[in-house]
């Protein structure tokens, strides 16, 4: 290390205590929330709960919604909604399997000349198998990472350099909780939300190395919400989180450019008690609040329905 460097590694210790007072500060004043009128959003895994919510929102706030699903009858019925809130003409739908990259290239063609480039990727579908490592088939890990974590490089991948070009666009991941702690019954699900929020990270970090700080970054990581993905689940430590209650924040979130969202408040505390204790107490805790056994009476959105 020169002196140059050390001088920096100094300087960058009260920088750090700069953001640590602004963090504060932000906490009891947020900061004000952008304009999104004209802004192009795609929402992936636009037919059904989370991803649903959010095309309606961004409908409401002025913006062209494209709705990506590999369910048809999912979008139609999205559309119908868009249709019931009179935002029909500000939405366009298109079918995608995201776990075929192929498609998500075409579709994303399809987007830029059907509708523009667009300014906000909201990378938000996913599924959960809810079975145990040995119970769950290959086939099924792998679209599971396909889908929750891998997509993400094909979306990010197409549309990102329009952003770039503009040094202006959002990259929203929809990850988990099961991104930041692992749960019995969520091996390949934690996997590849773990996965989502490492790549969400590094991105965010290469931007800002690009220098390319007019392109944001927001990681979600909620608890359990009720769509139905996780229905079944034992959520007696913590209530289950409503939709609207969620998607609120997380829109919220992206207006307010937050880098990240856990939900509720207090997986913020847990996740930083996960840096200062052993983790051998981790597992107590995890025990002692039933955490472990939250999967076992898992069911799941396909048998419930
Ligand atoms: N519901 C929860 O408790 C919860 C908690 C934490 C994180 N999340 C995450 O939030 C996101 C949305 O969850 P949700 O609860 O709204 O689930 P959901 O099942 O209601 O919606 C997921 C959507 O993704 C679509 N999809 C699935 N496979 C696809 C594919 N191959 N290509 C394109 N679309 C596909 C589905 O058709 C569905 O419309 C997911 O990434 C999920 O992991 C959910």
């Amino acid at each position: 290390m020169d002196f140059k460097e050390f001088g920096f590694l100094i300087l960058s210790h009260f920088i750090a205590i700069y953001y640590w007072l602004e963090a504060i500060f932000r906490f009891f004043v947020p900061r004000a929330r952008k304009d999104v009128r004209g802004d192009i959003v795609l929402v992936t895994g636009a037919g059904s709960g989370i991803g649903q919510r959010l095309c309606i929102e961004f409908g409401k706030l002025g913006c062209e919604v494209v709705g990506w699903d590999i369910s048809e009858v999912g979008l139609e019925r999205t559309k119908k909604i868009m249709a019931d809130e009179n935002l029909e003409s500000h939405f366009f739908c298109y079918k995608c399997d995201l776990s075929d990259r192929h498609q998500v290239y075409d579709s994303a063609r399809k987007v830029k000349s059907d509708v523009g480039d667009v300014t906000i990727l909201i990378n938000n579908a996913g599924i959960v198998t809810g079975k145990k490592i040995m119970d769950c088939h290959d086939e099924l890990m792998i679209k599971t990472m396909e889908i929750n974590a891998i997509s993400h490089f094909w979306t990010i991948k197409a549309f990102l350099p329009s952003m770039l070009e503009k040094d202006c666009g959002h990259i929203v991941t929809v990850a988990s909780g099961a991104g930041l702690f692992g749960v019995p019954g969520q091996v390949d699900y934690a996997a590849s939300k773990f996965a989502a929020v490492g790549l969400t990270d590094a991105l965010n970090m290469e931007l800002v190395h690009m220098k390319k700080n007019g392109v944001k970054t927001t990681t979600v990581c909620p608890y359990y919400i009720d769509t139905g993905m996780f229905d079944g689940v034992d959520t007696s430590i913590l209530p289950i989180i409503k939709l609207d209650a969620a998607v609120e924040l997380i829109v919220d979130a992206i207006l307010r450019e937050k880098v990240y969202l856990l939900m509720p408040r207090l997986l913020y505390f847990i996740y930083g008690l996960r840096g200062l204790l052993p983790a051998k107490s981790m597992l107590i805790m995890g025990k002692a609040t039933g955490v472990l056994r939250s999967m076992d009476s898992f069911v799941g959105r396909n048998k419930s329905k």
